[in-house]
């Protein structure tokens, strides 16, 4: 029996790995997403002041882990994900609108529609599930919380 998709109708509910993935999409997807995140008016700041010039390699090598373990399940990844963006004073859902946006755009241009919308899918339930922790962490209503979905 196939498996139930998602009320938007794209994804099945549980994400699992989608095929026409691997190491090299992943690398392409990362280097892509962070080069328009470099230039954006948006996130371009936050990450110009958070990611100095030198550490930009160690930043572009530890996502690629992230979305290797996410996506391909390699546990690569052993960081703590929630921490940065706990700590970050300045964050708004703008900057969380934008970095889906411009996530599912690279997302879109580096794989077929399929795993596209898988990716994109991951990248929509972590981003929210950041907002979430980062608005109970400072004290905020989280139960008006709505969720922001890109695709
Ligand atoms: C508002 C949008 C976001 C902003 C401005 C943002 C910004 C940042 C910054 C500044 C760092 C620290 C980089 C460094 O010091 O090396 C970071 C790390 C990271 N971000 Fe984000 N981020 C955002 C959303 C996301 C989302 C939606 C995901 C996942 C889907 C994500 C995954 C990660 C991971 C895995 C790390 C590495 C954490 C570690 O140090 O182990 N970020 N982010």
């Amino acid at each position: 029996m196939s498996q139930p998709i998602d009320p938007r109708g794209r994804v099945p509910v549980t994400l699992g790995t989608p095929e026409g993935i691997d190491e090299d999409g992943i690398r392409r997807l990362v280097h892509g997403f962070y080069d328009a995140v470099q230039s954006d008016e948006i996130l371009g700041p936050v990450f110009a002041r958070e990611v100095e010039d030198g550490r930009w390699p160690e930043h572009l090598a530890k996502m690629c882990d992230f979305w290797s373990s996410v996506l391909l399940k390699t546990r690569r990844y052993e960081g703590r994900p929630l921490a940065p963006h706990l700590r970050l004073p300045d964050l708004s859902d703008a900057h969380f609108e934008r970095w889906l946006t411009l996530f599912a755009a690279t997302a879109r241009r580096t794989f077929e529609p399929d795993p596209a919308a898988v990716v994109i899918a991951f990248a929509e339930r972590i981003a929210n599930s950041f907002r979430l922790s980062r608005a109970l962490h400072r004290g905020e209503d989280t139960t008006r919380l709505r969720p922001i979905a890109v695709a």
